[in-house]
């Protein structure tokens, strides 16, 4: 807010100097997030090469811009490279101004993020190469003025390390990558159904058993690890080298804690802190998928100040992410405790009862001097304290009802801003926000949007998710999914989260993304270019008959399935069992084509066919297996004339309580 406030006195100074934008930058620098303030100086260069010294008397960031300008002097003040902290220069907080001239080249910030954003603009100046380390080259950097800071506060990403475990290493690369285009929250995703990551001194049991599934855990496999014990932690020392290598970057560390939902892993390890509420798990083949602590519960509160307190030690941040999304409130209408607390209470909806766990649990937080973070649903009751900042992820409207009730708001929706979306219709990815590009993300105007001028004033920034349930899966096809998944849309968001409005146009962000490619390749980024080739080959859709041993949810799924319909496929009404099937019986016998077998939602590993085989047959009675199912899916080819396919269970159980089941692709095959 008060980037925000101090940006409108500099309003006339950037109107002015945005003039000399436009004529500028389009062609020339390609710098991305694009700066406030670019003034070209005609002509002339500042000849930069090994012998050029460099001055920098902020020690932080002369460690970090030693691993980029290796061999250079770094003692004399008298250098012709100066990086120097300005606080009475004239700009916002992370502000800097940036000056090349033929002689010398200086970059000032206001306070240390103001420094190291100078910084990073400045190597973009240079040739892409710096992003590789140890640059020793000569080069010419073009002359210039720059006075930039960014329009919001929040420029974040979020990323789940909880339904995936990333090694440390993996987060600080990621750390460097958004540092490198000014995003300064890293919203880290700790807990939830599938894993609980962060060490809990004073609990280990929660990361000794709580951080693996599959295996003899009693989190069963899900998202792909189906055959083994898998999972991992992060110690707090871990956790703190974290946070400091992120120091140095400018980016705050916010740990998420998800409450009181997505609980499973915990309740897992203490049972207790669910409700007492008896289910029919049948369907789910005897597993227990309760997941919401129990409100009425006293000690659940001494557990979560517990937490909260290591917690609060790890990480310096001001936030601390308390969740508060998806509950299944059921679980509270049939818990004794529960129902009678929310009778003695006069509630009149659940929400309010997700508040006032939630109001609790920010009790705790600011006990320890945090401020909460919550997701949308917890201000539906209409009761959560509004110290809260709400990140609003389920659409627009969410974020309209935060502000217009007066909450600070993080704007983050799905459709914009969740890089787990495929980013075109049949490639890896979630698709339930649709398809996600850099330039829908980037193309985010509030004011279009429908977005009063109150409701932006409570506009903390913007954020992009990462959710990893098909982190594991999309590794196998992508060595670094995440970076796949995530660049060039945090580009998009970058420039989105620092560059005024006005000076935003995606045509000309485009072309700069082009020229930032060559960056993105020198730091390591293995960003997606464009959408996967299509297979090769025609699809064909021959006669065919779909038959399963799993009751069907809906009666029709079958016949629709038959004739090729619905791209979604169709809901068994219970999981799977060892020995289910699924037969695809075809009129005529099929040849020479390739036949791509889905089980679960498609590109999704979820609702599917964990282990199984793949059988065909000639004669319609007699099968041999060909294939095992790989993550519920397998790809055959069939070189001599099928009357039959079926895939064969040989699991029980996939952590849901159904399967999907999707109609064949089949391709002829190209000789
Ligand atoms: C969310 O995507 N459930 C916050
Ligand atoms: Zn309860």
């Amino acid at each position: 807010m008060k980037t925000r406030a101090l940006a409108l006195l500099f309003t006339i100074v950037a109107s002015v100097q945005a003039v000399c934008l436009s004529a500028a930058t389009p062609d020339g620098l390609n710098l991305l997030p694009q700066p406030r303030n670019v003034e070209m100086c005609e002509g002339e260069y500042f000849r930069f090469d090994p012998t050029t010294t460099v001055h920098c008397n902020i020690p932080q960031l002369r460690r970090y811009l030693s691993d980029y300008l290796p061999t250079f002097s770094w003692s004399s003040p008298r250098s012709r490279v100066e990086v120097r902290l300005n606080p009475s220069l004239e700009v916002p907080k992370e502000g800097y101004r940036l000056s090349i001239r033929p002689e010398r080249v200086v970059v000032e910030g206001v306070d240390y993020a103001g420094a190291f954003y100078g910084v990073q603009t400045l190597l973009q100046f240079f040739p892409s190469t710096v992003y590789e380390g140890g640059f020793r080259e000569a080069c010419s950097l073009p002359c210039v003025e720059i006075t930039d800071w960014p329009e919001y506060s929040h420029r974040g990403q979020h990323l789940d390390v909880a339904r995936t475990f990333m090694p440390l290493e993996e987060i600080k690369e990621f750390v460097e990558h958004l540092a490198r285009h000014k995003i300064n929250r890293l919203h880290l995703h700790l807990t939830d159904d599938e894993g609980w990551r962060v060490e809990i001194l004073s609990h280990p049991e929660l990361t000794e058993v709580g951080a693996w599934r599959g295996g003899d855990s009693p989190i069963w496999a899900i998202y792909g690890s189906f055959d083994e014990k898998y999972g991992g932690y992060y110690t707090q020392a871990e956790l703190r080298e974290l946070v400091a290598w992120a120091a140095d970057r400018c980016i705050t560390i916010i740990p998420e804690v998800d409450l009181p939902g997505h609980s499973l892993a915990i309740g897992k390890v203490i049972p207790e802190v669910l409700c007492p509420v008896e289910r029919d798990n049948s369907a789910a083949a005897g597993y227990d998928r309760r997941n919401v602590w129990c409100v009425a519960r006293e000690e659940n509160y001494a557990l979560l100040d517990d937490i909260f307190r290591e917690l609060a030690d790890v990480f310096p941040s001001e936030w601390m992410h308390i969740g508060g999304d998806e509950v299944g409130m059921k679980q509270w209408a049939d818990c004794p405790h529960c129902s009678a607390l929310y009778k003695s209470e006069g509630y009149t909806d659940y929400s309010q009862l997700e508040a006032h766990f939630l109001n609790r649990v920010v009790e705790i937080v600011e006990r320890y001097g945090k401020r909460p973070v919550v997701w949308n649903e917890a201000i539906n009751g209409g009761n959560l304290t509004h110290d809260a900042l709400v990140c609003g992820w389920k659409d627009m409207e969410a974020c309209k009802k935060a502000t217009s009730e007066g909450y600070r708001t993080v704007v983050m929706p799905g459709s914009w801003f969740y890089f787990d979306m495929r980013q075109s219709a049949k490639e890896m990815g979630h698709n339930w926000a649709g398809v996600v590009t850099p330039e829908k993300c980037y193309s985010v105007d509030l004011e279009t949007l429908g977005f009063k001028e109150s409701q932006i004033a409570l506009i903390e920034g913007f954020e992009g998710a990462f959710w990893s349930e098909l982190h594991l899966v999309g590794r196998e096809t992508f060595e670094c999914y995440l970076e796949y998944m995530t660049f060039p849309r945090v580009c998009a968001l970058a420039e989105l989260c620092w560059t005024p409005q006005s000076l935003r146009q995606w045509g000309d962000f485009e072309l700069r993304l082009k020229a930032h490619g060559e960056r993105m390749n020198a730091m390591g980024i293995s960003y997606r270019h464009a959408a996967p080739p299509a297979p090769q080959g025609r699809q064909i859709t021959p006669k065919m008959t779909v038959s399963t041993s799993m009751p069907m949810s809906r009666s029709e799924a079958l016949d629709k399935l038959s004739v090729y319909a619905n791209d979604w496929g169709y809901r068994t009404k219970r999981t799977c069992e060892d020995g289910d099937w699924i037969l695809y019986e075809f009129a005529q016998p099929l040849d020479n084509v390739k036949v791509e077998l889905t089980t679960g939602y498609r590109h999704v590993t979820r609702g599917l066919i964990p282990m199984g085989k793949v059988e065909v047959s000639i004669d319609g009675h007699t099968f041999r297996s060909v294939a095992d199912l790989h993550n519920g899916s397998a790809t055959i080819e069939l070189s001599r004339p099928t009357k039959a396919i079926r895939l064969r269970s040989t699991a029980t159980g996939n952590g849901e309580s159904f399967v999907f089941l999707q109609y064949p692709i089949i391709h002829t095959l190209t000789k």
